[in-house]
């Protein structure tokens, strides 16, 4: 029996992912390459420096460890400006209801995600308020594919991982979940997240009833 959903941000909650996405795009038009939504797909869920490692792996170039961290900081300073004019409205339909149908069915709501940015878009949201236990890129060594984030979210929630559920817009994430012992749900396409274990293309257009069969 579920008692628990924990939620990704970028991608899940909000649009954010189209803001990392048009951030690193425009780094890797700077480093004379096309990022695709393809190849950004593996960039989903990662910290910035394995983002910023795939991306020079995309390109086929090398660099510093002083150069990537001046292209880490320029990409977030990109990333800050689209989440600073960000309106509250942007949340993705349906997640407080949503969140309701959680909080009327007893269970518990986490947040799970990779950004340093996420105490930011929460505060632009107004939404911190919903969830029992945050975990951010701030709080964790190993990133998504590893569970670490989720077994945290887990025990900050004082409940275990086969009780949870993780709602999951990356490949990264969904692997991490299942690694971590946890059903998923994919936010996307099948065929990018075929490792979950139902895949619906919006987060709001979960059935809630779907978890009382988990
Ligand atoms: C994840 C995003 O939520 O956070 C990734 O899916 C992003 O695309 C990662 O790279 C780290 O975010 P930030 O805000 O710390 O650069
Ligand atoms: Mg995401």
């Amino acid at each position: 029996m579920i008692q628990a959903c924990i939620f990704d941000l970028d991608g899940v909650i909000v649009d954010t992912a189209h803001y990392h996405f048009l951030a690193w795009r425009r780094l890797a038009a700077e480093l004379g390459f096309e990022l695709t939504p393809e190849a950004n797909e593996r960039l989903k869920g990662v910290s910035r420096m394995r983002s910023l490692e795939i991306i020079l792996e995309i390109g086929g170039l090398q660099r510093s460890r002083e150069e990537m961290d001046a292209m880490a900081t320029r990409k977030n300073a990109w990333f800050v400006e689209y989440i600073e004019a960000m309106q509250a409205h942007e949340i993705f339909p349906g997640i407080t209801d949503l969140f309701a149908k959680i909080r009327q069915a007893g269970m518990k709501i986490g947040l799970a995600s990779s950004s340093k940015n996420a105490d930011t878009v929460l505060r632009k949201l107004g939404i911190a308020h919903h969830f029992d236990a945050i975990v951010d890129g701030t709080m964790i060594i190993h990133t998504k594919p590893d569970p670490e984030i989720f077994l945290l979210s887990a025990s900050k929630l004082g409940v275990v991982p086969a009780q949870c559920v993780v709602f999951e817009d990356a490949q990264a994430g969904v692997e991490a979940a299942k690694r971590a012992g946890m059903r998923c749900v994919g936010i996307g396409k099948k065929e990018q997240l075929g490792a979950a274990d139902i895949v619906v293309a919006q987060t709001g257009a979960f059935d809630f009833s779907a978890l009382l069969k988990f």
